[in-house]
């Protein structure tokens, strides 16, 4: 809804999950995984200019495979907003913080010329979620290769 509001009654947002997406004004709902090669197709024109990820794994208790996940979503998210971005557009991404989130900022990095982790006051306090945020998007860096991961694409979440 957020999205809705800021790109305007001439914007579009297309919003990609497996799980269904209430349908609102202004909304392109596209049932599909991200991490899927076929989705970009199915995303309509682009570039856009933003990606956004809120995407979470199926949670399975044991905090170091959910966190692995989450990165995995988000490395999933990257190489599909780096095939779908326009030049100077934005990517943010939710994950769940852990020991993997350094190299998780260095392989975004190259692909936008600012990168910032934060955790904003609207993310609950005792929720390990936080978000990189992605700014100015460089079209030249060479791409992520990404396969689609089988944890990324598994269609159940318990968010
Ligand atoms: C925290 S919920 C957020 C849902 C939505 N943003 C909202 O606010 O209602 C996480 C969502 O990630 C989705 N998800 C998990 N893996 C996905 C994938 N590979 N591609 C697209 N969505 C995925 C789940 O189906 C789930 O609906």
């Amino acid at each position: 809804m957020i999205a809705l509001d800021r790109v305007g009654p001439n914007g579009t947002v297309v919003a990609v999950d497996p799980r269904p997406i209430a349908p609102a004004e202004g909304l392109r709902v596209v049932r599909g995984r991200v991490g899927d090669p076929a989705l970009r197709e199915r995303l309509g024109s682009f570039p856009f200019d933003v990606v956004l990820s809120d995407m979470s794994p199926s949670i399975s208790g044991a905090y170091a495979t959910d966190h692995a996940r989450s990165v995995d979503l988000v490395r999933s998210a990257l190489a599909l907003a780096v095939r779908v971005l326009a030049p100077r557009g934005a990517f943010v991404a939710k994950v769940f913080a852990g020991d993997l989130i350094d190299e998780l900022v260095l392989e975004v990095r190259p692909h936008f010329a600012e990168v910032v982790r934060t955790k904003p006051p609207a993310s609950r306090a005792p929720s390990s979620e936080l978000y990189v945020v992605a700014r100015r998007f460089r079209p030249d860096a060479p791409r992520p290769e990404r396969p689609v991961p089988a944890e990324a694409a598994r269609p159940d979440s318990d968010i």
